[in-house]
């Protein structure tokens, strides 16, 4: 039988923005993507991508979802400038993110630069995916429980791999609550649908690369904790 399971201890993620197919290196080398190219990604790419997603399991195979894709500039402009304005410049995020730069805690910084690039850059992003919860019925059928999330957050992971094989750069976020209503105004969303997400994509204007996580001799135990 072939072994085709890397020495993951070895592996080390390509740093770039080329696509691929090989699932290790997508998983080791998806990160978040917060600067994208002036460049719109074909419909048949971004639809790649959801049909990635909608192979992921859920409740009873109950698929409770509906991804809707925004590509036209007026619309996206419409939710990204919202988030910017209500979030990114209200006076309790500046200050959050003036103290964060200055921290002497290195991943503070990073996450407090990696904020304002969010909220700066989210309007150059040519599309923006925005997973909903509908027809909910499996584990639960109340969209706010950690259940519901169950229900479709695998499909968001496997987006999100997908568009890294295709060598395109998401950032997930989960800034959608602060722009619902711009949202349900903009897509017309029935009031039965749940948006859970709001993920950028685009050609990357950064690079894919190593990610900084916990290893695995702490976060791993066999048996008992
Ligand atoms: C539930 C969730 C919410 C997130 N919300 C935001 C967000 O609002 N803005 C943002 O820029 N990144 C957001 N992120 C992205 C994380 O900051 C990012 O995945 C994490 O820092 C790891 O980054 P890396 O994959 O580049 O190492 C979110 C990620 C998750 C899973």
């Amino acid at each position: 039988m072939t072994d085709i399971s890397p020495d993951l201890a070895s592996m080390d993620a390509p740093h770039g923005r080329e696509p691929t197919n090989d699932l290790w290196e997508a998983m080791f080398s998806q990160r978040a993507i917060r600067y994208w190219k002036d460049k719109p990604v074909p419909r048949e790419l971004l639809e790649k991508v959801v049909l990635a997603g909608s192979k992921a399991p859920s409740g009873s195979n109950m698929q409770p979802w509906v991804f809707v894709i925004i590509d036209e500039e007026e619309k996206r402009l419409a939710v990204s400038n919202a988030l910017r304005d209500r979030v990114g410049e209200s006076e309790m995020m500046q200050q959050l993110m003036a103290e964060g730069k200055k921290s002497d805690d290195k991943s503070v910084r990073l996450m407090m630069n990696g904020a304002e690039a969010f909220f700066n850059q989210l309007g150059k992003a040519p599309a923006l995916i925005v997973p909903c919860l509908y027809n909910l019925a499996s584990p639960t059928n109340d969209p706010t429980t950690l259940h519901a999330g169950s229900s479709i957050y695998l499909a968001v992971q496997n987006m999100l791999l997908a568009a890294r094989g295709l060598g395109l750069g998401t950032v997930m976020t989960t800034a959608q609550d602060s722009v619902d209503d711009v949202l349900r105004a903009q897509l017309n969303l029935p009031d039965d649908a749940h948006p859970v997400a709001l993920i950028p994509i685009g050609y990357p204007e950064a690079k894919f690369g190593k990610t900084k996580r916990k290893p695995l001799s702490e976060i791993l135990r066999f048996n008992a904790w």
